[in-house]
């Protein structure tokens, strides 16, 4: 195993009065949120309550109507700024994988270290460290359909975690699974999450999946913090 693929460490998350507003909609009301490094928050809240919205501020998807995004000292958003998401050292996965089915399993999770021009040789170790990190040692050269669900979605979690991001940022990862493989990516994901020391947002709607991951549980309700649970 390289050292790169478990070097990663977490940067420190912090949102200072954030809002977000589509036309006349008011989605995010001021919210103010601590991510402390290396730790994993989950986001709950029913359907619409902005939860994506809020982690697509984080990756740079969207840049905010109003307030701030920190990551450690740099402010990487706010109404003036808006760091491109290449800028923030990220991984996410989301719900439906989000996998080219043209390319290799090994092709696909090697597409960021591909786009930050990474040599081949190193590319192909990163990628077998990552695959083996997520328990798909060996089937890097079979096409994301001739998987499960489940393993699809391991290797959007390896495409996720192969360029040693400081933060990784889910969106529903599970959803799209039945209960007992759920279950096991949900304990797998929080098992890699401490091996590699990344800080994590972690949205979901399953209290069961936020309290199984998370240092802190943060409930959205009305585009703010409705309640933040320590654990
Ligand atoms: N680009 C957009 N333009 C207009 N409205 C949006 C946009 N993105 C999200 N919304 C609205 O913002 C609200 C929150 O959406 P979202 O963040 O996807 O919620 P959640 O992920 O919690 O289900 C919804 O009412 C949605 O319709
Ligand atoms: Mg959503």
């Amino acid at each position: 195993m390289t050292s790169d693929t478990r070097a990663s460490q977490g940067v420190s998350v912090s949102l200072r009065a954030l809002h977000q507003t589509f036309g006349a909609t008011r989605v995010l009301d001021g919210i103010d949120l601590d991510v402390p490094a290396g730790t994993t928050t989950a986001l709950l809240g029913p359907s619409g309550c902005g939860k994506s919205t809020l982690l697509k501020l984080l990756a740079g998807l969207l840049a905010p109507t109003g307030g701030e995004i920190r990551f450690d000292d740099t402010v990487v958003a706010s109404d003036s700024i808006c760091h491109a998401p290449e800028r923030r050292s990220l991984g996410m996965v989301f719900q439906d994988y989000a996998l080219w089915p043209h390319m290799s399993v090994a092709a696909n999770v090697a597409f960021p270290l591909e786009m930050r021009g990474i040599k081949r040789a190193e590319r192909s170790d990163r990628v077998e460290d990552a695959l083996s990190l997520v328990g798909l040692a060996g089937l890097g050269a079979r096409r994301p359909q001739a998987l499960s669900g489940g393993q699809q979605q391991r290797v959007a979690l390896a495409r996720a975690i192969v360029s040693a991001p400081r933060l990784l940022l889910f969106d529903e990862p599970l959803s799209n699974l039945d209960r007992d493989l759920r279950t096991r990516l949900c304990t797998d994901i929080g098992a890699l999450l401490s091996r590699l020391g990344t800080t994590a947002v972690y949205v979901t709607h399953d209290r069961d999946e936020a309290e199984a991951l998370a240092d802190q549980i943060v409930i959205l309700a009305h585009g703010r913090v409705d309640k933040r649970i320590t654990r």
